[in-house]
């Protein structure tokens, strides 16, 4: 009996875990402060500042001992995404990682674009550290991500073209197709002074500039306008935390 509902408790929760991470509390405010000098920031529009422009979609990063951190914030009644190309073209088994507003809960989810549809992972191994907060439209999140490896050269493993984007979540609770806002250049995520190298999108067809690989100089973008309309929001995921929790109660006093 007892090893039965081990067993129950076990299957039940990692069901539970594949409709998304676990994410703590953030505490702190995302924002431009280290852009430069301690961080890499690519944002739509361009340099943007999200504490100033509400428009503002920022996601920032840096290199850790064991791989990239990233802090994204914007605006969204669904959710807000940042993927890795490694080609600038938003869709070819990009790395997603989705910051949502569950109703006004922050959840995580990763994913691989694809022909502009997000394919859920189950194996969120690469990806720690999670922690976001939710206010009113306003996401935020930080995250780290170890194993990126862009290209064959050790040199280039962080090399991406960075995507940006927003979406609603389905009734479901899963993110729907992504609006893509930008898509950089290739650029070195781990360099601080790696910046918008930013280059004209809207999905599903990109627009590339080979050319514009300096980090240097930005490339203003006339983002696509689209707008999120309002949150879709399933009652999945609060009952899926709240099972989890009781799950976890219940596990802890078996042992
Ligand atoms: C944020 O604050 C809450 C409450 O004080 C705390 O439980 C949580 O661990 C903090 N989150 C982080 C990432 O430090
Ligand atoms: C991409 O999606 C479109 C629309 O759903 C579909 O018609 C097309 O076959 C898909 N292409 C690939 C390569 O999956
Ligand atoms: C993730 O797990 C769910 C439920 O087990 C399954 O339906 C889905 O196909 C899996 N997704 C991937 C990408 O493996
Ligand atoms: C996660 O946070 C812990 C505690 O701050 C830290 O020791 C660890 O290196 C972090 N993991 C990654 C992958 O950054
Ligand atoms: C939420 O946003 C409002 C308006 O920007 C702000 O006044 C409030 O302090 C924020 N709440 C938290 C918990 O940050
Ligand atoms: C990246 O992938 C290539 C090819 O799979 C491999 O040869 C290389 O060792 C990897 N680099 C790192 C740092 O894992
Ligand atoms: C993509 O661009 C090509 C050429 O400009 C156009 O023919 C095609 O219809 C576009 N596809 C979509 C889905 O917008
Ligand atoms: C890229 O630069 C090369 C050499 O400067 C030039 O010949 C080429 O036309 C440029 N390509 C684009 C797409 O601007
Ligand atoms: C989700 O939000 C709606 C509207 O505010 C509310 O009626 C509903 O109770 C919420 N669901 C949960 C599970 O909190």
């Amino acid at each position: 009996m007892d090893r039965f509902l081990r067993v129950f408790l076990v299957l039940s929760c990692l069901m539970l875990a594949v409709q998304g991470l676990t994410v703590g509390t953030l505490n702190e405010t995302v924002t431009r402060s280290s852009c430069g000098t301690d961080r890499a920031c690519f944002s739509t529009p361009a340099d943007c500042d999200p504490t100033t422009n509400s428009a503002c979609l920022l996601v920032s990063t840096r290199s850790s001992s064991s791989g990239l951190d990233f802090e994204l914030r914007g605006e969204s009644s669904g959710y807000i995404a940042v993927a890795l190309s490694v080609d600038t073209t938003a869709g070819g088994n990009d790395k997603t990682y989705i910051c949502a507003n569950s109703n006004g809960t922050a959840t995580f989810f990763f994913a691989l674009l694809n022909n502009n549809t997000l394919e859920i992972q189950n194996d969120t191994t690469s990806i720690s550290n999670v922690s976001a907060s939710v206010n009113s439209t306003t996401i935020q999140c930080v995250f780290a991500v170890t194993g990126l490896n862009a290209s064959m050269s050790r040199s280039a493993d962080n090399t991406f073209a960075v995507v940006l984007a927003t979406g609603t979540l389905s009734s479901d609770g899963t993110p729907s197709t992504p609006t893509v806002k930008t898509v950089t250049a290739l650029l070195d995520l781990s360099n601080p002074s790696s910046s918008n190298t930013a280059t004209v999108t809207t999905a599903p067809n990109v627009t590339t500039d080979a050319n514009a690989t300096t980090a240097a100089t930005t490339t203003t973008t006339t983002a696509t306008t689209t707008t999120v309309s309002g949150a879709n929001i399933g009652l999945q995921h609060s009952l899926s935390q709240a099972l989890l929790i009781l799950f976890g109660v219940l596990a802890i006093s078996l042992l």
